[in-house]
C-alpha cells in the first residue's frame, strides 16, 4: 500500500496544471455576487436606528429586496484608523469573526456625532481632522480627511451580503414565500451553489448555505496599489478583468506560474494605496476565500463647449475601486488613514503585531536540499563550508530524515543517531532545522498519531471522525491547531505543506466542510489553518525553553499576523531566471504587508540552475531578508563548491557580503520589530514623492541607507539603475564611486558584481571579519561605513544583544546606538538608554565616503577624556577616508574627529558647539546634554595637529 502511494505521491518537474484550481467562474460566490449585482438593489440605512454603544457607532442597515436587517459598527480606533463592521442583526447562528489575528481588541476613541444633512449622518475624531460621513440612502460611507474625500465605501453599491438560511427542503411554505427575492429554484441552486458546489469530482455540501460578502472601496486619486500576497505578480497590483480577481485562497502550487493572480500559499487580505502626498491602507479581516477586483479611472479632462465662447474645462479625478469579495464570515475591515507609508505601517502592526525579532543565526545563510540524506552526508556538507571558507548557519533536514513521514521521529538507518550530528553541528556554532508537516501518518504504532488522536486534536469529517487525506506518508489526518490544547515541541523548525496541503483533494487542499474545534467548517478559517501551526509550533520552541528562548519556525501558509511567529518563504519555485527576478517583487509585497522575514529558495528549487544564474541567485538572496538554499530530491547536487573554484569564490563572496552587513540586518529587524518599518522596501516607500518610483520592482531599499539592484538577466554586463531622490548621492559599496540623486545610470557588471549603493546621509554598521557561523562573529569587531550627505552629515544606528534570548525584552538586556556624523565629528552615542548589554567589542574600522578634503590629522576622544592620534588613509580619487585599526569599544560614548584645516576647524566647531539642541539638521542629531568636545579639547587637538599627522602616514 504504501509503496503504491509512494508513486503516486511522486513529484514531477512539470509547470503547474491550473485546471486543477479554480477560477473566478468557477467559484460558485464569485458567479452569485456579479449576478445579484447585476440587478442593482441597494441598501439603506435606517437613520433612526443610530445608537452609541460603549466605544462603536451603530445603526441598520437593509436591503430593500431582502429586507433582511443588518447590523453596521463603526469604531474609531488609536492611530487614525477606522473599523465597519457589518454582520446581519440576528444570525441565525454566529457567523465567523477570525480570532487571534489581533493581536488585542483595537483601543477605540471615541467618535462624535455631527450633524449632517437629513439623510446623513457625520462622525469625527476628536480634533475633527478624521470623519466619516454616512449617506443613508443608498448607503455609502466617506471617509474625508482635512476637507478631502480620500476613500469612498459602497458608492458603487456592492455591498453584499447573505443571510444564513434554513435548508429549502427544510423550510416551510411560508418561509420559501419570504425568500422569493432569492432565486432557489433547484436548477439555480446548482449552478449558483448555494448548498451544495461541484467542481470536477468534487462535491462541497454547505452545512451552513450561502453565506458570502462583499464590499467595494473607492479611492480617490489613487491609481497605485500594492499588497494582498500572495501571488506570484507584479508588485503593483494590476487592474483586474471580468473573471480575473486576485484570489486569496492558500493553495500548494508546486511550480506555481508567474505572473498570475491564482492563489499560492499563503494570504494577507490587506491592500495598501499610495499617491503624492498619501498613502492609506485597507485590512479585510476575513479568512475564508476571497476574491479581491482592481478598477482604476484614470484621470479625464472633458471639454465643455455649451459654455459660451471660452470652452471650459473639467477634470475628472482618477479613482481606483477595490471590490472584496469573500465566501462567508463577516465584513469586518479597517480602513488606515496613513499619512505616510510609515504611519500606515504603524497602524497595520498596531493591529496584528509586529515582526518577530529573529534570532541572530537565522539572519545567516541556510543550506537546505530534499533531502540530505544521513548523518554521513550531512557531516560531509557540513565539512564542505569548512573546507570552503564559507560562513553558513543552520542545515535543514527535509521529510525523508524521519521514519516514514512520521514528523519528530528519526529514520533509524539514515540518522542513528541524531544527537550526534546535533552535537557536531553545535561545537561548530551551528543549527539544525528540521520539518514538521501539518499532516500525521494514520499509524496505531506511531505515538504522535495516537496522542492526537486519543486526545481530539485533529480536524474532524462531517461524520464526526478525524478527517483522513492523502500527503507524503499516505493516509493521514490533520492536525487542528485551531484547538488552543494542541501544541509541537521540537527546536527550531518548518512547517511546510500548511495551507493544508492533501494529494487528491479538491484544489490539493481540504475539503471545505471539514470541522474545526468549535464546530466550525473549514471553509470559514481556511486561510488562518497555516498561521495557526506556525503559531503552535513557535508556541512549543518557546514553551521548551520555559519562556526564555526565541523561536525560529519558517512557514509556506500564512495570514495576517504571521509575521509575529517567524518567517515565511514562497515555496516551490523554478530555476529559471524569470524566477529570479519575480522573487523581487514577491518579496517586497510580503514585507509592506507586514512579513519582513520572507526569502525564495535560492537556485529555484524545481530544476537545475545554469551556474550563471546560481551565482546571481546567491548575489540576490544575500540582500534579501531569509537566505536558503534549497532544491528538490531530483535535482543535481549544488553545494556551492561543486560548479569549480572560479564559481566556488563568487558564491563564497556573496555570503560573505552577507555576513559582514549582518549588524545592519540585525539592526533592521530590531526596526522592524519595534517601529514595524519594514527590513526590505520599495523604492516609493522610501521616496514617497518621487512618482518614477511608484512602478519600480527590479531594485530595493534595505532599510533606509542601502539600494539593491539585483542582476538578473543572463550575461548581463550593465544595469539601469535608479538612483532616487534629487537632493541625493549614492555610493557604490564596491568601488565607493559617488552619484547623484534624481536619475539612471548605467553601471558596468561582471560576474562578481553585486549592485548595492549606500545613500548619502547614512552610517552602516558592519563586521570587519566573518568567521564560519554567526556564532563566531560574537566578538568580532565593528567597521563603519559613513557615506556623506550633501550636506557633508550622517547618521546609522547598530542594535545588539546577545542574539537568542528573550532577556533584551525582560531584562533591557541590549544595546541600542547611535551614530552621528556632522561638521567633521562622528559621534557615537546612545540611541536608549533603557538598554545595558556587555560588550567589549570593539569598532576597529571607520570609512567615510565623499569626503572632499584630505585631513589634515584624526584624533578620537573617549568618554573617559582619553585622546587618541589615529593613523589614516585617503584616496582623493575615490574622496574616501578609511581609519583602520581603531579599538573604540562599541558600547561607549567616543567622538572621531576629523581635522580638515586649522581656519575651517575652529568655524566648523563653533558651528556644531553652537547647534547643539538646534533646528540645524546636523544639530538635531547631536545629544541634548553638552558634548564631550570642549574648547580646551580643541585647543589641545589643534596643538597636536602635527605629530598625529606624522604617526597617520
Ligand atoms: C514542499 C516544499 O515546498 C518543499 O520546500 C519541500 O522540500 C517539499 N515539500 C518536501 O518536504
Amino acid at each position: 500500500m504504501e509503496a503504491a502511494e509512494k508513486e503516486e505521491i511522486s513529484v514531477k518537474d512539470e509547470a503547474v496544471d491550473k485546471n486543477i484550481f479554480r477560477d473566478c467562474n468557477r467559484i460558485a460566490f464569485y458567479r452569485r455576487q456579479k449576478q445579484w449585482l447585476s440587478k442593482k438593489s441597494t441598501y439603506q440605512v435606517l437613520l433612526d436606528s443610530v445608537t452609541t454603544v460603549e466605544d462603536s457607532t451603530r445603526f441598520q442597515i437593509i436591503n430593500e429586496a431582502s429586507k433582511v436587517p443588518l447590523l453596521a459598527e463603526i469604531y474609531g480606533i488609536e492611530g487614525n484608523i477606522f473599523r465597519l463592521k457589518i454582520n446581519e442583526e440576528s444570525p441565525l447562528k454566529p457567523r465567523y469573526e477570525v480570532p487571534d489575528v489581533l493581536t488585542s481588541k483595537p483601543s477605540t476613541v471615541r467618535l462624535i456625532p455631527c450633524s449632517g444633512d437629513t439623510g446623513s449622518l457625520i462622525l469625527a475624531d476628536e480634533k475633527g481632522d478624521l470623519r466619516c460621513h454616512i449617506t443613508a440612502n443608498p448607503f455609502k460611507v466617506d471617509l474625508v480627511s482635512e476637507e478631502e474625500v480620500v476613500m469612498s465605501i459602497n458608492s458603487l453599491g456592492q455591498l453584499y451580503f447573505e443571510h444564513l438560511q434554513i435548508l429549502h427542503k427544510q423550510r416551510t411554505a411560508k418561509e420559501n414565500e419570504e425568500e422569493a427575492s432569492v432565486d432557489t429554484s433547484q436548477e439555480n441552486q446548482e449552478d449558483l451553489g448555494l448548498w451544495e458546489e461541484k467542481f470536477g469530482k468534487f462535491v462541497d455540501i454547505k452545512a451552513n448555505g450561502p453565506s458570502s460578502v462583499g464590499l467595494d472601496f473607492s479611492l480617490h486619486e489613487f491609481e497605485h496599489l500594492y499588497g494582498i500576497p500572495q501571488h506570484a505578480e507584479s508588485h503593483r497590483l494590476k487592474n483586474t478583468r471580468d473573471g480575473d480577481a486576485y484570489r486569496l485562497y492558500n493553495l500548494d502550487v508546486y511550480g506555481y506560474q508567474i505572473y498570475d493572480k491564482m492563489g499560492i500559499y499563503g494570504s494577507v487580505p490587506y491592500l495598501l494605496a499610495h499617491k503624492l502626498g498619501r498613502t492609506i491602507g485597507i485590512f479585510w479581516l476575513n479568512a475564508s476565500e476571497t476574491l479581491v477586483e482592481i478598477n482604476t479611472e484614470p484621470a479625464v479632462e472633458y471639454t465643455l463647449t455649451q459654455m459660451g465662447p471660452v470652452a471650459a474645462k473639467q477634470k475628472v479625478r482618477s479613482r481606483t475601486h477595490v471590490h472584496w469579495m469573500s465566501e462567508s464570515g463577516i465584513i469586518d475591515v479597517f480602513l488606515l488613514t496613513g499619512p505616510t507609508p510609515s504611519d500606515v505601517f504603524r497602524q497595520y502592526s498596531h493591529l496584528t503585531g509586529t515582526q518577530a525579532m529573529p534570532p541572530l543565526f537565522s539572519l545567516g545563510y541556510h543550506q537546505c536540499r530534499w533531502n540530505y540524506e544521513d548523518e554521513q552526508d550531512v557531516k560531509a556538507v557540513d565539512a564542505g563550508f569548512d573546507e570552503h571558507d564559507i560562513p553558513y548557519d543552520a542545515m535543514w533536514l527535509d521529510i525523508e530524515h524521519t521514519e516514514g513521514k512520521r514528523y519528530f521521529t528519526w529514520d533509524q538507518k539514515r540518522f542513528p543517531n541524531p544527537k550526534k550530528m546535533q552535537e557536531l553541528l553545535r561545537s561548530k556554532k551551528r543549527k539544525l532545522v528540521v520539518i514538521s508537516d501539518p499532516h500525521i501518518k494514520i499509524d496505531p504504532d506511531y505515538s504522535v498519531y495516537v496522542k492526537a488522536k486519543d486526545q481530539g486534536f485533529f480536524v474532524r469529517n462531517q461524520e464526526g471522525e478525524d478527517f483522513e487525506g492523502v500527503c507524503w506518508p499516505g493516509l493521514s489526518s490533520y492536525l487542528d491547531f485551531t484547538n488552543p490544547k494542541g501544541s509541537t515541541d521540537i527546536l527550531f523548525l518548518w512547517n511546510d505543506m500548511n495551507e493544508p496541503s492533501v494529494f487528491r483533494g479538491p484544489e490539493q487542499t481540504m475539503q471545505k466542510n471539514a470541522i474545526h474545534h468549535g464546530n466550525w467548517e473549514h471553509r470559514e478559517l481556511h486561510n488562518i489553518y497555516g498561521f495557526y501551526h506556525q503559531m503552535a509550533t513557535a508556541e512549543g520552541l518557546i514553551q521548551r525553553s520555559k519562556g526564555k528562548e526565541r523561536p525560529f519556525v519558517l512557514t509556506r501558509s500564512f495570514f495576517a499576523g504571521s509575521q509575529k511567529y517567524g518567517a515565511v518563504w514562497t515555496g516551490d519555485n523554478t530555476a529559471e531566471w524569470s524566477y529570479l527576478k519575480i522573487s523581487i517583487p514577491m518579496l517586497l509585497t510580503l514585507s509592506i504587508t507586514g512579513i519582513s522575514f520572507c526569502g525564495a529558495d535560492i537556485g529555484g528549487f524545481i530544476g537545475n540552475p545554469e551556474t550563471e544564474l546560481l551565482v546571481r541567485w546567491y548575489q540576490a538572496g544575500a540582500y534579501q531578508p531569509f537566505f536558503r538554499g534549497h532544491a528538490t530530491m531530483n535535482t543535481k547536487r549544488r553545494e556551492p563548491w561543486l560548479f569549480g573554484e572560479e564559481y566556488t569564490r563568487l558564491i563564497r563572496e556573496a555570503i560573505r557580503e552577507r555576513y559582514g552587513l549582518l549588524p545592519y540586518w540585525y539592526s533592521l529587524f530590531y526596526h522592524a520589530h519595534v517601529a514595524s518599518q519594514p527590513v526590505m522596501r520599495p523604492l516609493w516607500v522610501e521616496f514617497p514623492n518621487e512618482l518614477k518610483t511608484f512602478d519600480m520592482e527590479d531594485e530595493y531599499m534595505l532599510g533606509s541607507a542601502l539600494l539593491v539592484h539585483p542582476v538578473t538577466e543572463p550575461k548581463a554586463t550593465i544595469v539601469d539603475v535608479f538612483l532616487p531622490g534629487s537632493n541625493e548621492v549614492w555610493y557604490d559599496c564596491k568601488t565607493f564611486a559617488c552619484w547623484e540623486g534624481g536619475c539612471t545610470v548605467k553601471i558596468p557588471v561582471a560576474l562578481d558584481t553585486i549592485p548595492v549603493f549606500q545613500r548619502g546621509g547614512s552610517v552602516v554598521p558592519i563586521k570587519t571579519t566573518v568567521g564560519k557561523s554567526t556564532g563566531w562573529m560574537t566578538e568580532s569587531s565593528y567597521g563603519l561605513r559613513v557615506a556623506l550627505s550633501t550636506k557633508g552629515s550622517s547618521v546609522g544606528e547598530l542594535y545588539l544583544d546577545d542574539g537568542h534570548s528573550f532577556q533584551y525584552l525582560h531584562q533591557q538586556q541590549f544595546l541600542h546606538r547611535k551614530f552621528s556624523f556632522c561638521s567633521s565629528v562622528l559621534i557615537n552615542s546612545s540611541a536608549d538608554q533603557r538598554g545595558h548589554y556587555p560588550s567589549k567589542c570593539v569598532v576597529e574600522q571607520i570609512l567615510v565616503l565623499g569626503l572632499r578634503k584630505e585631513p589634515s590629522s584624526v584624533i578620537t576622544h573617549s568618554s573617559d577624556g582619553k585622546e587618541q592620534p589615529v593613523a589614516f588613509m585617503y584616496c582623493a580619487k575615490t574622496s574616501t577616508l578609511n581609519l583602520k585599526k581603531l579599538s573604540l569599544n562599541i558600547a561607549t560614548d567616543w567622538e572621531a574627529l576629523i581635522w580638515l584645516a586649522m581656519r575651517q576647524n575652529i568655524t566648523t566647531y563653533q558651528s556644531r558647539y553652537d547647534a547643539h539642541g538646534s533646528t540645524d539638521p546636523c544639530g538635531s542629531l547631536l545629544p541634548a546634554a553638552p558634548s564631550v568636545l570642549t574648547a580646551s579639547t580643541l585647543q589641545h587637538s589643534l596643538t597636536h595637529t602635527s605629530s598625529h599627522q606624522a604617526s597617520s602616514t
